[in-house]
């Protein structure tokens, strides 16, 4: 009896360590990966804004070019809590740099054709790839 008593006591250990072992495990990994977003919905939005929505050939991310770097669009629509669907829809105004929003604009007849998850996609890469 006191032997039984040994045994289910010593399983009830190594039930016990195991699980405490398991924990840092799982914390290294987020530790040691790089903050890195590999979303679908990322992808996407990644793919569109270099691709067929053509937005990288006017927005480079931390510089500017034809457009305003991704940064400072992202910069900008956070202070003033703007909406970037809203203005790819042509519902909201230009708050970066209105004086050239007749270049922006020409893109707007394309964006057109664009799904609103497409849009959202794009929307959450130029959040994400800022913060990177
Ligand atoms: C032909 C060049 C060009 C292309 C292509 C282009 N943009 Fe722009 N974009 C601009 C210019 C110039 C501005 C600055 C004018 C303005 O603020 O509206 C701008 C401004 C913006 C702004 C800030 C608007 C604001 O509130 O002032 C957003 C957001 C934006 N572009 C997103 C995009 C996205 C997304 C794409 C791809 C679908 C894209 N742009 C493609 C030239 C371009």
């Amino acid at each position: 009896m006191k032997n039984i008593f040994i045994v289910l006591l010593s399983i009830a250990f190594v039930a016990t360590s195991c699980q405490s072992e398991k924990k840092p495990e799982k914390e290294k990994i987020v530790i040691g990966g790089k903050k890195k977003s590999t979303s679908p919905e990322f992808e996407l939005g990644k793919k569109l804004f270099k691709g067929k929505g053509n937005c990288y050939s006017c927005h480079r991310v931390d510089k500017k070019s034809i457009g305003p770097s991704v940064i400072e669009i992202m910069k900008i629509y956070k202070e003033e809590n703007g909406d970037i669907i809203g203005f790819l829809r042509q519902k909201k105004d230009p708050i970066v740099d209105p004086d050239n929003y007749a270049v922006m604009k020409t893109n707007f007849i394309r964006l057109e054709k664009f799904t609103d998850e497409e849009l959202k996609a794009i929307e959450l890469y130029m959040n994400e790839v800022v913060a990177k």
